[in-house]
């Protein structure tokens, strides 16, 4: 059985999933039509198939290796008729007939996620739920569910091998409106203040607060806007622990 243990991308193996990967396969509904996208080995739907979560699953993989590696759990696994696995970017992975009603993209940066949720826009049926699990650039991921209608159901935090890891669960809603702040922390992490959430942005803050020293002590040409960008975050930051 293929096991994966580098530190970041720890995922296990197609019966025992990383903590990180647990999490996520816990938003995904009973019965569920997935797209995994990026699925790399191909565990989460493999797993989720395996316990009889979902009904039907599509493993979407750009890069050759991981689309190869997702064919062979698949295969291996006895599930090839209700898992089917494609080499596409992003969301080009879905067909309408797949009649997808979840979506994962995990393990990658919230920058990415997001930019393949906006070029896949119209793979979208507005009907599914997203679960994705960012690596750091939550802000501007929030920013684009904001911009299209998606409200933030559920948000989850949890730490693995020294990594902070964030989940954000979503569905179309229509308008929704997130303060800036909420943007940055996450609307529900906010009002949760879990003890994982409230460490993470101690840590965070010794960071900004380190980062603004050494722009001061070296008095390197940074500019402006991104001290000022800096010291806004570490006020919010500041704010948000008092
Ligand atoms: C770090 S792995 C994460 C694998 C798995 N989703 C997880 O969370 O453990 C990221 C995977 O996403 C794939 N990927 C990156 N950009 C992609 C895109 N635009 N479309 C499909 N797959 C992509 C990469 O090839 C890689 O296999």
């Amino acid at each position: 059985m293929p096991v994966i243990a580098g530190e970041k991308g720890l995922q296990l193996n197609e019966q025992t999933l990383s903590m990180r990967l647990e999490r996520v396969a816990a938003h995904v509904p009973a019965g569920a039509r997935l797209a995994d996208i990026g699925s790399d080995h191909g565990y989460l739907p493999v797993a989720l198939m395996g316990r009889g979560v979902i009904s039907a699953a599509v493993a979407g993989e750009v890069a050759l290796t991981p689309f190869h590696a997702a064919e062979r759990t698949v295969r291996e696994s006895g599930q090839d008729l209700r898992i089917t696995v494609r080499q596409a970017n992003g969301l080009a992975a879905i067909e309408p007939e797949d009649r997808i009603t979840a979506i994962s993209i995990c393990g990658m940066g919230g920058e990415t996620i997001r930019d393949i949720l906006d070029s896949g826009k119209t793979r979208l049926s507005g009907q599914e739920r997203l679960i994705l699990q960012p690596n750091g650039g939550e802000q501007p991921l929030r920013q684009w569910l904001m911009e299209n209608g998606y409200r933030i159901l559920c948000e989850e935090l949890l730490r693995e091998n020294r990594f902070d890891y964030e989940i954000i669960v979503a569905e179309r809603a229509g308008s929704v409106l997130y303060t800036a702040e909420e943007l940055y922390f996450g609307p529900l992490q906010m009002q949760a203040r879990s003890p994982a959430f409230l460490d993470k942005w101690q840590r965070m803050l010794r960071q900004k607060q380190k980062n603004l020293a050494s722009f001061a002590r070296a008095r390197q040409a940074i500019p402006e806007d991104k001290m000022q960008d800096i010291a806004r975050q570490a006020r919010w930051i500041t704010e948000l622990l008092a």
